[in-house]
């Protein structure tokens, strides 16, 4: 089979800038506030105070790169998460589920410390530590959220198939995730039920 018979794409080298959050060779990009994530959070009071103060600030942002968009391509991004905290939880991603729920993906840790929060439809849970130099690798049919659960900016390097697309309203619907990343006794991170989980329907 020859190549030509393809829409042959360039082969790209992208750069991370891990301080200033900049994945240079990107060609996308979006960005959630914090206003942006009501319902996200229990803790309504404390979420309503941070937006009242810090709002508009960005939560996090993805810088990615889609090179190759036809079948078989490979979407690679940089996933910049802000350290902070809505009551005892502490800053995260919406989450979501692929469209296409079969398609892996892979997050490298580039700097900070977070947690990989994974949950299938039917019940498992699953909390993973990523740090810098640690991969994670998320199988289909898990719903999975980045967790800040350090100090600094949690940094991550994600890549995931173009067919996978993203389900975000699975989580909305469930009234959230079934586990929660809070502050524990200790200071450290721990996991919690939420009492608001309704369970998946997909
Ligand atoms: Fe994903």
């Amino acid at each position: 089979v020859s190549s030509l018979q393809f829409n042959l794409t360039d082969p790209a080298l992208l750069t991370i800038d891990a301080a200033s959050g900049v994945f240079h060779g990107a060609n996308g990009r979006y960005e959630k506030s914090i206003r942006e994530l009501e319902g996200v959070y229990r803790d309504t009071d404390a979420f309503a105070l941070l937006v009242a103060k810090s709002g508009d600030d960005a939560a996090y942002w993805v810088e990615s790169s889609n090179t190759q968009s036809d079948t078989g391509g490979l979407i690679t991004g940089l996933s910049v998460l802000e350290p902070g905290r809505v009551g005892d939880e502490y800053f995260m991603t919406r989450g979501h589920l692929h469209a296409r729920a079969e398609c892996a993906e892979m997050y490298l840790g580039v700097a900070g410390r977070g947690v990989m929060l994974l949950e299938t439809l039917d019940g498992r849970s699953s909390a993973v530590a990523i740090e810098a130099g640690q991969v994670v690798y998320v199988p289909g049919w898990w719903i999975h959220r980045s967790v800040n659960v350090g100090g600094e900016r949690l940094v991550t390097l994600f890549s995931y198939s173009v067919e996978a697309g993203q389900n975000y309203e699975l989580i909305a619907r469930a009234g959230g995730m079934r586990q929660l990343i809070v502050v524990g006794d200790d200071g450290g991170w721990t996991t919690r039920e939420n009492p608001s989980h309704l369970g998946y329907r997909r």
